[in-house]
């Protein structure tokens, strides 16, 4: 049988669409937990302080910070968040856009940059320029792939409308 460490309980969270049974201390982060508890290290650890964003996950397709949010917030067995990392996207249309600008240089703000979009397309699908410029202010890209960045998002944005706006049937 498995001993639970001292100081820490057990717990259900819902991470990439499955339950995934985690053993918690009060103060763990999200990001700790994602990175040591389920070896998903697609969230980085930057400041872990809220400013850079390479943390970036989604929970309940909202962008959140993952080293700002206390694990123990998210357990809650009557109605699961759905927290979702940088793994479970899976060719994405953000992610071929990333590809088709070079929208990253040594690529550890990556995968904050590709939740924070990705939460944008789900959100805000028709956000405007000013819009979009102001959500993606949230992160920071220490290469300054800004330009790429902005274009592979705007790009995005512009696909799935085009996409949207065409007939399922023509
Ligand atoms: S590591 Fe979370 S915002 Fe920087
Ligand atoms: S690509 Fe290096 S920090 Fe953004």
């Amino acid at each position: 049988m498995q001993r639970i460490k001292p100081g820490r309980a057990e717990h259900l969270i819902t991470v990439n669409g499955e339950q995934r049974r985690v053993s918690l201390r009060p103060a763990d982060t999200l990001l700790y937990t994602l990175r040591d508890e389920l070896g998903l290290t697609g969230a980085k650890p930057g400041c872990e302080n809220g400013d850079c964003g390479a943390c970036t996950v989604l929970v309940d397709d909202v962008p959140m910070k993952s080293c700002l949010l206390l694990t123990m917030e998210l357990v809650d067995e009557s109605r699961p968040r759905q927290i979702e990392t940088v793994e479970a996207l899976d060719r994405a249309a953000v992610q071929e856009q990333f590809l088709r600008h070079w929208a990253f240089q040594c690529g550890y703000c990556t995968s904050g940059f590709l939740m924070l979009a990705e939460g944008l397309c789900r959100q805000r699908p028709d956000a405007d320029a000013s819009e979009m410029l102001d959500w993606m202010r949230s992160n920071i890209c220490r290469c300054t792939s800004y330009a790429e960045l902005i274009h592979a998002v705007a790009d995005t944005l512009q696909r799935s409308a085009r996409e949207g706006a065409e007939p399922a049937h023509p």
